[in-house]
């Protein structure tokens, strides 16, 4: 799933980013909370950044695009992410687009959370967040249970630098200036969505849910099993080279085996035992052997059996009288 959120300083865009995330697990890129804690760990680049922050300006393209480069590089990027903050003007969008096109994962949906000036300007200065587990809350709209304190773990809630009405005044410029032309840009892309961003937070991401659900759910369900069957095969096939390979490995050692045993006496002898040589062929043996063998006589025709004569019987004297 890959989005981004639109809209003016203040409009929820952070807000809603937080719940989208929670549903659909993908993470949730701010390039705001990116530079606040480059700010707040004193580096460089939170040093350049926080001067044009506080100025309700936009930090160099230069600075922001390698930030997202770096972002995207992780692991988690990988499955999709929820852009909130960037693009700030056509450039970023652009070179967004090229990042994208590169990895062959175009943006999918741009959600626009439009909201009245007069609203924005009461959601942020009244905004206080907590530096420890993210949660935000707003002194107008939703207060902490204890004031000044995190609902969740307790800390002191702090109040951004650049929501003071000075500002947040030439934050909404900016916005008009240089942000606002990308409703014109993703919309001449046919990924355009804008929803209203006032009433509850929960009517609000109701909204937003509905439009992903039929945006992007369906293209993702189909390319989830695309891709689940191209993984099939692919497992299929490496399995079926490892059998072979297998296979080869046998039959090489079996011959290899098979080879040695040739070599080898028929009978191992027992370990210790003298073997006797073989014995030595007797002189009758060897004249035997080079004898040639006894010519053999061709066998006599026997002679056609004569038919014998009956023998007559003999006539028996006749009986002297006694
Ligand atoms: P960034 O941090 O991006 O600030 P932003 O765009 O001005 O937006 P916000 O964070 O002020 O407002 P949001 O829309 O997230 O509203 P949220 O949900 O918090 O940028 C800060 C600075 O960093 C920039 O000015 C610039 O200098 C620099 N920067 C950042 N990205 C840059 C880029 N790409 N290129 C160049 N520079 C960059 O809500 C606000 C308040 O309203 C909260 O208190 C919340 O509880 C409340 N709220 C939300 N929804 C509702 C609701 N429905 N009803 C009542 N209250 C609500």
């Amino acid at each position: 799933m890959r989005i981004v959120l639109l809209g003016a300083p203040g409009s929820g865009k952070g807000t809603q980013a937080k719940l989208l995330v929670a549903k659909y697990n993908i993470p949730h890129v701010s390039t705001g909370d990116i530079l606040r804690s480059s700010v707040t760990a004193g580096t460089d680049l939170g040093k350049k950044a926080k001067a044009v922050m506080d100025a309700g300006q936009l930090v160099s393209d230069d600075i922001v695009l390698g930030l997202i480069q770096e972002r995207f590089a992780r692991t988690d990027a990988k499955n999709g992410f929820i852009l909130d903050g960037f693009p700030r003007n056509i450039p970023q969008a652009q070179a967004l687009d090229a990042m994208l096109a590169r990895l062959g994962r175009p943006l999918q949906l741009s959600l626009l959370v439009d909201v009245p000036n007069d609203v924005l300007m009461k959601r942020i200065t009244g905004r206080r967040s907590c530096p420890s587990c993210g949660s935000v809350f707003n002194i107008y709209f939703s207060q902490p249970k204890t004031s000044n304190k995190c609902d969740k773990c307790g800390t002191a809630l702090q109040h951004r630098s650049d929501d003071n009405e000075a500002t947040v005044r030439s934050r909404l410029q900016v916005y008009e200036q240089q942000t606002a032309p990308l409703v014109a840009y993703y919309k001449a892309q046919g990924k355009l969505r804008t929803v209203r961003g006032t009433g509850s937070i929960n009517e609000i991401f109701k909204s937003i849910s509905d439009i992903v659900e039929a945006q992007i759910r369906p293209l993702a369900d189909v390319m989830h099993k695309i891709e689940e069957e191209e993984a099939a095969k692919a497992a299929k096939v490496a399995a079926e080279k490892l059998a072979v390979k297998e296979a080869a490995k046998a039959a090489a050692k079996a011959a290899a085996a098979a080879a040695k045993a040739a070599k080898k006496p028929a009978v191992l002898p027992k370990a210790g035992k003298k073997v006797a040589p073989p014995a030595k062929p007797s002189k009758k043996d060897i004249t035997a052997k080079k004898a040639p063998p006894p010519k053999a006589k061709p066998a006599k025709k026997p002679a056609p059996a004569k038919a014998k004569p009956k023998a007559k019987a003999k006539p028996k004297p006749p009986k002297k009288p006694k």
